[in-house]
């Protein structure tokens, strides 16, 4: 089995699309109120509430420091709005705004941060029916932050040509908690791709990583579980392996696992690694009396996305041989059948395996048929061949069952 297919090419994060889109949008019910948020770095300006326009404005600091530095003195007083260029953490805080004669007052308190950044994505399917999409921000923006996620399905239309479009409306990727920062996609279909859109929100904008994922690429099952080693009495070389698929995995006929299996004894670095077939293994070169580790991982039958994780590690010592043990291993040994066989089928469920016999005595069968027509054909070119060979040497035609087809055949030379 080809390892190569399982670089960098099947990191579970495709990107194929990602624009960005940061939209200013207000100060709006984000915090409590009286909080208004500033970009650092950046001018900043801070009304007063609750006082009339043309009302002259002092402002305060809520900490009693002095308010404004010399520069800006002349903006602290009279105005309406309070305007802090270059923005920097030491703006932040509560400040009180109160007219020139001695009316309303009123307080706002500012917080800085940075707009939204275009999250991290990566989405993942466990099973073949559902996927999920986690993300995290790329830059820590210091205000409060939400997530929208949504999804479009890709539909290929018949005549058109320029490839696959999107579905109309984008469904919700609905969060798994409030706050949560994963979603699922239910009742995905294995052979659709679908492009995610993630947008982070925050007082100061917008902005959207959009993700394109087919579930063949993403799909990784969960590890194999239930994973035992067991000593076959009398044979000291041998270890009896089994597990079970994940219990994550929907047992469906068409959507198998297979596995690979990993053991070396104790105090040894490097593993062996078989690629079983079923769900049982037996080692035959394990070292006698020493205990063995193993290990299992799953994957797609068809190779569709990655490897599991590996399972956790079971570990085993075979059987020590006894002479009596030799004795009966040694009458045993012809009809040695008392293994199970390695089979597909998990909880004893009638699926079929993709290399099923029926299909590989059709295969057999239609290269049979195709090699005698064939053969057939190559037979009668030959006779066509010997009799229009006779006809140009006059020869008068031999009577025989592929006379009237020849005849028929041979018609226009004559
Ligand atoms: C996929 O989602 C559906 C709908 O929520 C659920 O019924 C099903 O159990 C999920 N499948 C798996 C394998 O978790
Ligand atoms: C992504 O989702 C956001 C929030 O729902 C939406 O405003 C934006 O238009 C979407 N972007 C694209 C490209 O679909």
């Amino acid at each position: 089995m080809s390892s190569s297919c399982s670089g960098l090419g099947r990191v579970l994060v495709i990107v194929a699309a990602a624009l960005v889109s940061v939209s200013p949008t207000g100060p709006e019910a984000w915090g409590p109120p009286g909080v208004q948020y500033g970009q650092l770095g950046e001018t900043v300006v801070l009304l007063c509430p609750g006082v009339a326009p043309g009302t002259l404005i002092s402002w305060h600091r809520a900490n009693g420091r002095a308010l404004l530095g010399a520069a800006r003195s002349e903006l602290g007083l009279g105005q309406q709005e309070l305007v802090l260029e270059r923005a920097e953490n030491k703006d932040e805080g509560t400040y009180i705004c109160q007219s020139q004669d001695g009316g309303a007052a009123g307080s706002v308190t500012l917080q800085l941060g940075y707009p939204p950044s275009r999250p991290m994505v990566s989405c993942r399917a466990s099973d073949y029916e559902n996927f999920s999409c986690s993300w995290s921000p790329s830059r820590v923006s210091g205000l409060p932050t939400r997530y929208i996620a949504s999804y479009r399905k890709k539909i290929i239309l018949g005549t058109d040509r320029e490839g696959p479009a999107l579905s109309a409306d984008p469904r919700p990727c609905s969060l798994e908690l409030p706050g949560a920062t994963r979603c699922v996609v239910h009742g995905s279909e294995f052979w659709s791709q679908y492009r995610i859109n993630v947008t982070e929100v925050n007082p100061l904008g917008a902005s959207a990583r959009l993700l394109d994922v087919s579930m063949q690429s993403i799909l990784r099952p969960d590890p194999p579980q239930g994973l035992r080693v067991e000593p076959i009495p009398g044979a000291p070389r041998r270890l009896l392996v089994s597990w079970t698929y994940p219990s994550s995995w929907p047992l469906q006929p068409h959507f198998l696992l297979k596995f690979r299996l990993q053991y070396r004894p104790v105090g040894h670095l490097t593993w062996s690694m078989v690629e079983p077939a079923g769900l049982e293994e037996v080692i035959t070169d394990a070292v006698a009396g020493l205990p063995h580790v193993v290990r299992v991982s799953a994957r797609d039958f068809l190779d569709a996305g990655t490897w599991s994780d590996w399972s956790k590690e079971a570990w085993g010592t075979p059987s020590p041989e006894t002479a009596t043990q030799v004795q009966a291993q040694t009458e045993k040994e012809p009809g040695r059948p008392t293994l199970p066989r390695p089979s597909l089928q998990p909880n004893s469920q009638p699926l079929t395996e993709p290399g099923d016999p029926l299909e590989q005595v059709a295969v057999v069968t239609s290269l049979g048929v195709f090699s005698f027509v064939g053969l057939a054909a190559g037979a009668l070119a030959l006779l066509l061949w010997l009799r229009l060979r006779g006809h140009r040497k006059g020869a008068a035609p031999k009577p025989g069952f592929l006379a009237p087809m020849v005849q028929v055949k041979t018609m226009p030379v004559a």
